[in-house]
C-alpha cells in the first residue's frame, strides 16, 4: 500500500504500458537533446507511448504544454520546469487532475510545491553541490586568488539559482576570490559569447570564468580567442555539464575543471514510475552523483559525452 506521506498524491494504476508526457523546456543545446533522446529511447525500449512537448524556452508555453497533457489524459507527467515559480501552477493542476508528476532535472519553488505531496519526486542533480565543487576546485587551483566573471544560467531557473549559491558558498572561505561581474547568458552558447564579450571588455582584469553550463562556456571561449586571449592561461575556466565540446576543451587545456550534470534521465525516470505504480516508496528527492573532470581523467569520460 501507499505510505502515509503519499496520501495527497494521485495514485498510478499498475499497467503493462503507460502513456507518459515529457514536457521539455527547450531544445537549443546538446544537453537538452541528450535528455530528450534518453526519454525517447527508454519509452521505445519499454514499448510505452511518449507524448513529447518542447516549450522552446517559454515558461508560459510549458504551462500550456502540461495543460494539454492533462487534457489528453496521459498516465503520468515528467516535467523539466524551465523556471522555479512559473511552473508551480502546472504542477498543482496535474495533481488536481489526478495525474502523478515527477520533476526531472530542475526544481520548482520548494515553498509552493513539495515532493511526496504535490508531485511524486524530484529526480536530478544537486545543483548547489555542483557549484560548490566548481568553486572549491577553482579556488585551490588559483591559490585562493581570482577576479571572476560569472555567466549565470536562465534567470529564475533552479540550476542558475543553486549553482550561484553553491559557488559563492565555496569561495567564501577565500577572501581574494572575487566575483567582479555576473550576468545571465540564458544557458545558450551565443548569448554566453555576447555577454562574456561585454563583461570582459568592462573588466579586462578578470582572471577566471565561472560559467553555469558548457554551452555558455564554449561561447565565452570563442569570445576570448577572438580577443586574442588564451583560455586556460589568460583566464582559468570552470564549467558544468559534460558536453563533447567542453570535454574536448578540458582535454585541450582550455577548461580547467568540468563538473558533471548528467542529462540521461530515461532509465531512472521510468524505473521510478514502475516503482510508484507498484506502491513502493519513492524518495521525494532522487539525487544523481556528479563527477568532477579535469585534464587527468577526461579521456575516460569522453566516449560518454554528448
Ligand atoms: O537544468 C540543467 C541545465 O539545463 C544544464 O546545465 C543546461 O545545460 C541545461 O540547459
Amino acid at each position: 500500500g501507499l505510505v502515509p506521506a503519499y496520501a495527497d498524491l494521485p495514485k498510478l494504476k499498475k499497467k503493462d504500458t503507460y502513456k507518459v508526457g515529457f514536457a521539455q523546456t527547450e531544445s537549443n543545446n546538446p544537453w537538452r537533446l541528450a535528455q530528450t533522446a534518453s526519454m525517447k529511447e527508454e519509452a521505445q525500449k519499454r514499448g510505452w507511448q511518449l507524448v513529447y512537448t518542447d516549450a522552446a524556452g517559454s515558461a508560459a508555453k510549458q504551462v500550456a504544454d502540461v495543460r494539454s497533457m492533462i487534457a489528453q489524459k496521459v498516465d503520468v507527467i515528467l516535467l523539466s520546469p524551465r523556471e522555479e515559480k512559473p511552473l508551480v501552477p502546472a504542477v498543482m493542476e496535474a495533481k488536481k487532475a489526478g495525474i502523478p508528476l515527477f520533476l526531472i532535472d530542475r526544481g520548482v519553488d520548494a515553498n509552493l510545491a513539495k515532493g511526496g505531496k504535490d508531485y511524486v519526486a524530484f529526480i536530478g542533480s544537486d545543483f548547489i553541490k555542483e557549484g560548490e565543487m566548481a568553486g572549491e576546485y577553482l579556488a585551490k587551483a588559483v591559490n585562493g586568488k581570482a577576479k571572476i566573471i560569472e555567466l549565470q544560467g536562465t534567470v529564475g531557473s533552479s540550476p542558475a539559482n543553486d549553482r550561484k549559491t553553491g559557488f559563492e558558498k565555496a569561495i567564501k572561505a577565500f577572501p581574494d576570490m572575487k566575483i567582479i561581474a555576473s550576468q545571465s547568458g540564458d544557458f545558450a552558447r551565443d548569448k554566453g559569447r555576447q555577454v562574456f564579450e561585454t563583461l570582459y571588455q568592462a573588466h579586462p582584469d578578470a582572471t577566471a570564468l565561472y560559467s553555469h553550463n558548457d554551452e555558455m562556456t564554449m561561447g565565452a571561449i570563442a569570445a576570448m580567442e577572438a580577443a586574442g586571449k588564451v583560455p586556460g592561461k589568460d583566464l582559468i575556466l570552470a564549467s558544468i555539464d559534460g558536453t563533447r565540446d567542453a570535454a574536448q576543451a578540458v582535454s585541450d587545456g582550455k577548461i580547467l575543471v568540468l563538473v558533471e550534470c548528467n542529462p540521461k534521465f530515461g532509465p531512472a525516470a521510468f524505473d521510478a514510475i514502475v516503482k510508484y505504480a507498484a506502491g513502493e516508496t519513492v524518495a521525494p528527492r532522487l539525487v544523481n552523483t556528479d563527477r568532477l573532470f579535469n585534464k587527468d581523467n577526461i579521456a575516460a569520460y569522453m566516449p560518454e559525452s554528448y
